[in-house]
C-alpha cells in the first residue's frame, strides 16, 4: 500500500502544510491521493474543505479506528476552493481523541481490509498528531515510509531522537516494512546563519543522504493558503517557488513509493 505518515512529535514544524502542498502537487500531476486525518484538531480536513468532526451521519477517522470501514470513510476534497478532484481525505473525527489511548494496530487493520481500494491511490498521506502517543504509533504502524518534517531551528531540533527511536521501536515491535523515507525541512529562511548550523547538526543527526532536496522556503503564501482552505499550485506565479518546491518533493516520493 502506497502509505506514508508525516510525522513529529513537535508541534507546528508543518506536517499538515507539507502533508497538504503534497496532496496539492499530486492533484496537479493527475495522481490520485488521499490525505488521513490522524490529528484530533482536524487541520488538515479542514483546509481540504471538509468538516473536520463530520455530520452525525457521516464515517469518519474515528469510526475507523473503532472498526467502521475504511471506505465509507473516504470524502471528495472541496473543488470548488481549487483542490483537484482526484484529491480525497478521511476526516478526523470526534472520537479520535479516544484513541490517544488503546491498541496501536487499529488503523492497520482497517487499512487492510480496505486495501483494493487503498492500493488505487499513487499515495495515502497520513497527517500525525503532534505527539509520539498512540495515533502517531497506529499511523507509523500502518505506513509502508515514515517522513520527518524538521524546521532547522535550535527548538525545530529538540526532540528528533524521540521520534527516530519512536519509528525504531514500530519497527521492531509491529511494523518490519516500515522505512523512513527521508527528512523534509520545512520553513527554510533564505539567508540566515543559524538555519545554516541548524541544517548542518540534522545531517550529522540523521546523515546527509536521508534530508530531501529541495527544502520548502518560508513563505506567508503557505500560510495564506492553509487560512484560505486552498491548494498552494492555486497561487499559481505568486507560489512559484514553494510549488516547485514540492512538485519535486512530490516527484521524489511518488519514485520512492513505486519503488517499494
Ligand atoms: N514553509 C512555511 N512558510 C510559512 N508558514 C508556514 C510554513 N510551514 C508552515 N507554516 C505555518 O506554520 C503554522 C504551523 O504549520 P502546520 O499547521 O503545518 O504545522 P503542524 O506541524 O501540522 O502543526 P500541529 O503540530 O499543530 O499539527 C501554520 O500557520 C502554517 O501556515
Ligand atoms: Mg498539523
Amino acid at each position: 500500500m502506497p502509505t506514508v505518515a508525516v510525522l513529529n512529535q513537535k508541534g507546528g514544524v508543518g506536517k499538515t502544510t507539507v502533508t497538504l502542498g503534497l496532496a496539492s502537487a499530486a492533484g496537479a500531476a493527475g495522481r490520485r491521493v488521499l490525505v488521513v486525518d490522524m490529528d484530533p484538531q482536524g487541520s488538515a480536513s479542514w483546509v481540504l474543505g471538509v468538516d473536520p468532526l463530520g455530520t452525525p451521519d457521516e464515517v469518519t477517522l474515528g469510526d475507523v479506528l473503532a472498526g467502521a470501514h475504511v471506505t465509507d470513510a473516504i470524502r471528495p476534497a472541496d473543488t470548488t476552493a481549487g483542490w483537484p478532484d482526484c484529491v480525497d481525505v478521511i476526516p478526523a473525527g470526534d472520537e479520535l481523541q479516544g484513541f490517544e489511548a488503546g491498541e496501536t494496530g487499529r488503523l492497520a487493520a482497517a487499512f487492510r481490509g480496505g486495501h483494493d481500494v487503498l492500493d488505487s491511490y499513487d499515495a495515502v498521506l497520513i497527517d500525525c498528531p503532534p505527539s509520539l502517543g498512540n495515533l502517531t504509533t497506529n499511523a507509523l504502524t500502518a505506513a509502508r515510509h515514515a517522513l520527518l518534517v524538521v524546521e532547522p531551528s535550535a527548538l525545530g531540533l529538540r526532540g528528533i531522537g524521540g521520534v527516530a527511536d519512536a519509528i525504531d521501536d514500530v519497527w521492531d515491535s509491529y511494523n518490519p516494512d516500515l522505512e523512513l523515507s527521508g527528512v523534509v525541512l520545512n520553513r527554510v529562511p533564505a539567508i540566515s546563519n543559524e538555519a545554516e548550523r541548524r541544517i548542518a547538526e540534522l545531517q550529522r543527526i540523521v546523515g546527509r543522504q536521508a534530508i530531501l532536496k529541495p527544502a520548502v522556503p518560508a513563505r506567508v503564501i503557505l500560510n495564506q493558503a492553509v487560512g484560505e482552505r486552498r491548494p498552494i499550485h492555486s497561487y499559481a506565479s505568486r507560489a512559484a517557488d514553494s510549488i516547485d518546491a514540492f512538485d519535486r518533493l512530490w516527484a521524489k516520493l511518488r519514485r520512492t513509493i513505486k519503488n517499494t
